[in-house]
């Protein structure tokens, strides 16, 4: 067992982390539910899948249990789910003593943990990520939200787990695609801070996607303390640390509006795709050497990541594109933050990146 400790003072929380540890969850989960009580929220995918393992492991650890059971996929960040599930936990007689497990992807994770963040204002929650972007980024850090008709997120909260349980077997259900998808949050590590981590990506990258249990175990935790260095540096992102965690995430926050936040699209590809822009920007902007942003396209493409967003259907123009990220929460006085790079492992925040510099980068990119 790995355990990555998560030092926020009174929202202090462990990510535990082991292959196999999902028969364990009902150990793990007792001292944190007051009433011997859970409310498991999940999608339908994952409860065929994965809901009678933990529903075994709760039983045999003598709790009780109700799921909420939702549709898989981006759609279900919306306000409908978020009004059915908070009445029915109020329903279900759920107070803020009793623990709301989220257990899914990082779609059910956001969406719990902004229902735990409202519900009797505030109770507590723990993420059982079940996707590897949701076991390396999602789960961790407290950010919760759904999607609003303006954009994506737009509507959440701060609000921290009070546990994390990863269990990487649950991976070897995933599709491939669902896979890379997360890898995409996996190497940003490397590029934003850690040029060795970076290194250890290229060389393994090819054995995670392939289901590798050791290698996937490692990026998870190599992972997790990446970001709990960041969230605890900065838990509220608000002095230019965490920040940096959104590489790649303003093109690629563009990128989905434009497949209208569907799985057309998925996250993690939009972020691979962004990520791309950002190095390519930094090079065109003399910031960045153009070899780091070449080796970044080569493992990439490696990674069987498709860089071109006309290969998803995306046929936007730079000025559509601008549009969507005027939407973003990051905007300021009509200026807008860009993550880019002084090469791989050296990322940084600019705030002098003019919106018209970035739409004419845009035209010769896409
Ligand atoms: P997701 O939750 O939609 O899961 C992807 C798909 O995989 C779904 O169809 C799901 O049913 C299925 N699935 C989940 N676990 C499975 C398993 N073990 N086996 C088989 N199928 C499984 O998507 P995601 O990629 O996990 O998360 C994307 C979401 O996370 C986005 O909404 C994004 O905005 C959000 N996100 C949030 C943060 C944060 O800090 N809060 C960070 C990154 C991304
Ligand atoms: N995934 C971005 C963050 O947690 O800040």
């Amino acid at each position: 067992m790995v355990i990555v400790d998560v030092p926020l003072g009174a929202r202090a929380y462990p990510i535990h982390i082991r292959a196999g540890l999902m028969a364990d969850a009902g150990v793990l989960l007792a001292p944190l539910a007051g009433r011997g009580r859970i409310a498991v929220i999940t999608d339908e995918t994952v409860a065929a899948l994965h809901l009678p393992a933990l529903a075994a492991a709760l039983t045999a650890a003598g709790m009780t249990f109700e799921s909420i059971v939702l549709p898989p996929g981006e759609a279900t960040k919306n306000w409908q789910s978020l009004e059915l599930v908070v009445e029915r936990l109020l329903t279900l007689g759920v107070e803020r003593g009793d623990a709301v497990v989220a257990l899914g992807g990082g779609v059910i994770g956001d969406l719990t943990g902004f229902a735990a963040s409202i519900l009797r204002r505030g109770c507590r929650f723990v993420q059982i990520p079940t996707t590897l972007l949701s076991q390396v980024d999602s789960s961790v850090g407290g950010k919760t939200a759904i999607n609003a008709a303006a954009g994506k997120n737009l509507v959440g909260a701060f609000h921290q787990p009070v546990a994390v349980l990863i269990d990487p077997q649950v991976l070897a259900t995933l599709p491939v695609r669902e896979l890379r998808a997360g890898y995409a949050e996996v190497v940003k590590y490397g590029l934003l801070g850690d040029p060795a981590f970076f290194d250890w990506c290229e060389a393994n990258g090819p054995a995670i996607l392939a289901g590798d249990a050791e290698a996937q175990g490692m990026a998870i935790a190599a992972s997790c303390r990446a970001k709990t260095a960041i969230v605890v540096a900065d838990e509220r992102e608000t002095n230019d640390v965490r920040a940096l965690l959104n590489l790649g995430h303003t093109f690629g926050h563009a990128f989905e509006a434009e497949a209208g936040f569907s799985d057309r699209l998925l996250h993690g590809e939009a972020v691979a795709i962004g990520m791309m822009a950002a190095h390519d920007l930094s090079a065109a902007l003399g910031l960045c050497p153009a070899a780091d942003a070449a080796r970044l396209r080569a493992h990439l493409t490696a990674m069987g990541f498709a860089l071109d967003p006309a290969a998803f259907g995306i046929g936007a123009s730079p000025a559509q594109l601008i549009h969507h990220m005027r939407q973003d929460k990051k905007m300021r006085a009509g200026s807008l933050p860009f993550i880019l790079m002084r090469g791989i492992g050296r990322a940084f925040v600019a705030h002098d990146v003019p919106l018209a510099r970035v739409e004419a980068f845009l035209q010769g990119w896409l």
